[in-house]
């Protein structure tokens, strides 16, 4: 439960950098990350490099005990390399190029860009990977900000020839795939092949899909030309990425193979304001941001490292204050940060940083808070972080001999989710607000607000240890899966839509759900989405009733029986032994209704927490957060010692309880 911050030295004086790292200790930060938007600093003309102020600023943190998180500067290629090579610039879908005077200005596929990227990290790599300050190492600056993976350059379309080739082998493949004979697309060899952009109507759909694996795939390769070279340069140290909330453009688990943590910048206010969220919520969570962005994100990226690194995740980037580029930019309420920051510790972050140390009183990001104002005086985000820093020094939470700390342990309920099912999603919603990302969050938020703890893994991931797996948007149909499910005999719930298409986005020959269609012993015979304020009822057999909406379908059963019916007597939830099936996008009151009964057949113990508080366990730890607007009493257990706060929680309060028997 270490605490860390984003630093520029480059934008400040010299004279206040030795200030600001005392500083930085004093508040109680231990990791600082910089450069990673320093080239034109490091190498202000092509080859000359000016390394001693870079050289000083390390060694100015490494004295004063702070451990530096080095990045590579891939995201601000300087204006003498694009003017030298303008073909290393993406293009976007209307053939416009992305040109420089911001950031993120290449694109993944340019040959020439590779080579300077892995030039300046070996430069970068060769020059501090063995300095004793440098503990890990980030590569780039968040993949994919600002739409940047979707790119239509020459670069790009020559590789995705090469793409297709690869995975098809021959055209004919393709074609057949791709459904090419639909309005006479058909393809005499790979290089017939264009970027499916700029066509008159819809491209065809799978031609689609293959360019978001391929763009996926050219994000996974020029990340490891990256973290190749700085294992080899810096050996033993952390190599991470800083991941970007709510954003599927690229496979985030394929990249998560090549690192040692994966980390996320958390703007939980600027997510509220411009994600999905119904304007009711944006009102009710805008100052404190809705209470499970955060956690949906945290649980996604401690899914994502494997093997020795597994479960290893940091918060890279922490709101501080209030940020400049949502469409509103409210400020937290008092307490926010420290509750953030908590959550984050309550979900397994070995790091917290926030970003930044201090605002800038110039150029693009002048609006954004940092922990300190611009005249250098601690702003409100500084006093929280020192205080959750003093917290976690009183209850000796990182010093083993006073309070043992369990690791995380793993939930025993887990979210299945699937880059490329969102994808599939994306490209035929067929409703505009059918949002796979949304439904997947819908049903977490419904977990959490049970009580319930939640794992999010990949498709890939062993799931023989969980009791409820949910697969709320699923949409690639998958055997293998499909198996490994009945094999771990969880229950398992599906969302509607699931095993909705094949590999290459097409129905599945026994209609969906595909491959999961013995597994849930139905067959989906007929689909329509509901337009805003088209709602169907559905009815529970037992008793109980909700509402869905934006999605229903027809099912036919061959297996299952059905729970809970529409108005019309039609399936709308069905069983087959432990498999669940979601028939519609259900509402809130669905969901909870639904995930209670699965939960309580996976026997666990849901148990609804008071609105909009959260409870998250953490080896024996629980943490009872607070992101409403009134005072609660709650208490996680009645075998429990409260080590911080009190059951008596106000508004954006915290405590921690120390389960003393079982959960
Ligand atoms: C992140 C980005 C940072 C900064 C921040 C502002 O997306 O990584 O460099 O721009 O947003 O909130």
């Amino acid at each position: 439960m270490k605490l860390g911050v984003c630093y520029y030295p480059e934008q400040w004086p010299e004279a206040w950098w030795a200030d600001d790292a005392r500083q930085m200790v004093d508040v109680g930060i231990e990791y600082v990350r910089i450069a990673e938007f320093a080239w034109s600093r490091i190498e202000p003309n092509p080859g000359q490099f000016e390394w001693a102020w870079l050289d000083r600023a390390i060694d100015i943190l490494h004295a004063a005990g702070l451990k530096v998180v080095m990045c590579t500067p891939t995201a601000t290629p300087p204006k003498w390399l694009v003017d030298a090579d303008p073909s290393m610039l993406a293009v976007d879908a209307n053939g416009d190029t992305r040109g420089f005077g911001s950031r993120r200005h290449y694109c993944f596929s340019s040959k020439t860009y590779r080579a300077q990227s892995a030039r300046i990290t070996s430069e970068v790599g060769k020059r501090y990977g063995k300095h004793p300050g440098v503990v890990a190492w980030q590569t780039d600056n968040e993949y994919g900000c600002h739409l940047t993976v979707l790119s239509y350059s020459q670069a790009a379309r020559a590789e995705f020839r090469v793409w297709l080739a690869k995975r098809y082998g021959i055209v004919a493949a393709l074609n057949a795939a791709w459904g090419t004979v639909f309005w006479s697309q058909e393809y005499r060899s790979f290089d017939e092949v264009d970027a499916p952009v700029g066509t008159v109507t819809e491209a065809n759909p799978a031609h689609r899909l293959d360019y978001r694996r391929f763009a996926s795939d050219e994000v996974v390769a020029f990340n490891r030309i990256q973290t190749d070279l700085l294992r080899q340069h810096s050996p033993g140290r952390d190599v991470v990425h800083n991941y970007m909330g709510f954003f599927t453009e690229f496979d985030h688990h394929d990249v998560a193979q090549d690192l040692d943590v994966a980390t996320w910048d958390s703007y939980p206010l600027g997510f509220t304001q411009d994600f999905f969220l119904t304007a009711d919520e944006k009102r009710r969570y805008a100052r404190t941001g809705h209470p499970d962005i955060p956690s949906f994100h945290h649980d996604l990226y401690r899914g994502m490292c494997q093997g020795a690194n597994k479960g290893r995740w940091w918060v890279m980037e922490q709101q501080p204050g209030p940020v400049n580029w949502a469409q509103w930019n409210p400020a937290p309420l008092d307490g926010m940060v420290r509750l953030w920051t908590w959550q984050a510790f309550a979900h397994g972050a070995e790091v917290v940083s926030y970003f930044r140390w201090r605002q800038a009183p110039f150029a693009q990001e002048q609006m954004h808070a940092g922990l300190n104002r611009p005249d250098r005086s601690l702003d409100q985000g500084g006093m929280e972080a020192k205080q959750v820093f003093a917290e976690v020094q009183k209850l000796g939470l990182n010093s083993k001999p006073n309070l043992p700390l369990a690791p995380m342990e793993s939930a025993r309920a887990a979210i299945i989710f699937d880059y490329p099912s969102i994808w599939m999603a994306q490209i035929q919603p067929q409703g505009a607000d059918f949002n796979a990302i949304e439904i997947a969050f819908r049903a977490y938020s419904a977990m959490r607000c049970l009580g319930l703890d939640v794992d999010i893994v990949s498709s890939k991931a062993d799931v023989s240890a969980y009791q409820l797996v949910l697969l709320p948007a699923h949409m690639r149909e998958d055997a293998v899966l499909a198996q490994r499910l009945q094999a771990s005999g969880a229950q398992v719930v599906f969302g509607p839509r699931s095993g909705a298409k094949g590999q290459a986005l097409a129905f599945p020959d026994t209609l969906p759900p595909g491959a999961f269609g013995t597994l849930a012993g139905v067959q989906v015979q007929r689909v329509a989405s509901l337009p805003p304020g088209l709602t169907d009822a559905v009815q529970w057999a037992d008793g109980g009733a909700f509402e869905v909406t934006r999605w229903r379908e027809d099912l036919a059963l061959t297996g299952a029986t059905s729970v809970a019916t529409f108005a019309d007597g039609k399936p709308a939830v069905t069983r087959h032994g432990a498999v669940w099936y979601s028939a519609g996008w259900p509402n809130e009151g669905g969901w909870l209704q639904l995930l209670t009964q699965a939960a309580q057949a996976a026997g666990l113990a849901p148990q609804a927490v008071p609105a909009d508080v959260r409870i998250s366990r953490k080896g024996d730890l629980a943490f009872v957060q607070n992101f409403s607007s009134s005072t609660v009493n709650f208490s996680p257990s009645t075998h429990a010692l409260c080590l911080l706060g009190a059951r008596e929680l106000a508004p954006q309060g915290l405590a921690i309880w120390k389960l003393t028997a079982s959960k």
